[in-house]
């Protein structure tokens, strides 16, 4: 069947790209002659029917805006077949006969229910955490490891003139990916991941002997999902008298937001026009990934079941790289 008219919907955790790439999907759609229905809220506006049109002039400016404007939501329900069928239905009441979804690995679990039930649809991956098979980099991943680096860059004037230890926790519930570059590009100490156990006796250990070769300072990055804590080794720290005085900084969810990199605003537009080429070339259950320098198209059954991890061939690096 032809393609007349495409939905498009960003769903779970926002990252920067995310406008960047719904842009482009409107804009290239638009360009081939199709129409093109923005439905807001994710998945629970697809079952609510909260669907409008979107033109090309809708998205002047969103290139370097953060977020989405679509806005984006969690739907827990949405893992019901049930649920999914009533999303189909608004869909087809909206003549919508293709759906782009910008989303994590969850909303791209969305993505292939919609697929297997036989609606076609093309995922895109947006997530910080850098954690979605199939795709060397996605959406978000540059623009928050920039955004860490700068903020640990800053930390670092503290650490140095006051001589103490900063304990510096980014986003990263199951994946290291973001810390542990963040770590290499800001020439961190240590780093904390959750790919790699550790306890706080061989971190305390490890900052001792950076004391003691007479390192000045020193920077941990933690992903929020490694197995110590950075509070618990502030604590412990303390604790021990490693020689350092010790600071925490949490930086949270400031590392989702923000004006996407040149970096995420290429790959961006890359993925969206990549996307709509696929539905018009009659591929669906597919997502567009960078592999190998080119975006090409990855089964989402695969995205679904399988994990990406971060190359912790980086891991050793790091370690080379602070003695
Ligand atoms: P992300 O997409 O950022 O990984 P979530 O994991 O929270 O975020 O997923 C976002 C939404 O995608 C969920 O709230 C739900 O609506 C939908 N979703 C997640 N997993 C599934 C699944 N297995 N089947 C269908 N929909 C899913
Ligand atoms: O976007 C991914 C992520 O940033 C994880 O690293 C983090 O644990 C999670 O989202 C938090 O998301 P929320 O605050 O939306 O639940």
């Amino acid at each position: 069947m032809k393609v007349k008219r495409i939905g498009l919907l960003s769903s779970g955790g926002d990252a920067p790209g995310i406008n960047p790439c719904l842009r482009a999907v409107i804009r290239t759609a638009i360009y081939h002659d199709l129409e093109v229905m923005g439905i807001e809220d994710g998945y629970e506006g697809l079952v609510h029917g909260d669907v409008r049109e979107l033109r090309a002039r809708d998205v002047g400016g969103v290139l370097r805006e953060g977020g989405t404007f679509l806005r984006t939501a969690r739907l827990p329900e949405f893992k019901e077949v049930k649920v999914q069928k009533k999303g189909l239905r608004e869909l087809n009441a909206a003549g919508i006969d293709a759906l782009v979804v910008v989303g994590g690995d969850g909303s791209l679990r969305g993505a292939l229910a919609l697929s297997k039930l036989g609606f076609p649809v093309v995922g895109a991956p947006a997530s910080i955490d850098n954690d979605i098979y199939g795709t060397e980099m996605s959406l978000g991943v540059d623009t928050a490891l920039n955004t860490t680096m700068e903020a640990v860059d800053k930390l670092r004037d503290t650490a140095s003139s006051h001589q103490r230890v900063f304990l510096v926790e980014t986003m990263g519930r199951n994946c290291g990916y973001l810390a542990l570059m963040a770590g290499i590009v800001s020439g961190a100490e240590q780093i904390l991941i959750p790919e790699k156990e550790v306890d706080l006796e061989t971190v305390a250990n490890d900052i001792e002997l950076a004391y003691e070769r007479g390192k000045s300072h020193a920077i941990i990055i933690a992903a929020e999902g490694a197995s110590v804590k950075v509070n618990d080794l502030a604590a412990y720290l303390k604790e021990r008298d490693i020689g350092f005085e010790v600071r925490v900084t949490i930086l949270g969810h400031v590392v989702r937001g923000g004006s996407p990199t040149a970096f995420d605003r290429l790959l961006a537009s890359r993925m969206g026009v990549k996307a709509v080429q696929l539905l018009l070339e009659g591929k669906s259950g597919v997502m567009v990934g960078l592999n190998n320098g080119k975006i090409t198209p990855v089964p989402l059954e695969d995205v679904g079941t399988k994990k990406h991890s971060p190359n912790l061939d980086y891991y050793e690096m790091a370690q080379i790289l602070s003695i």
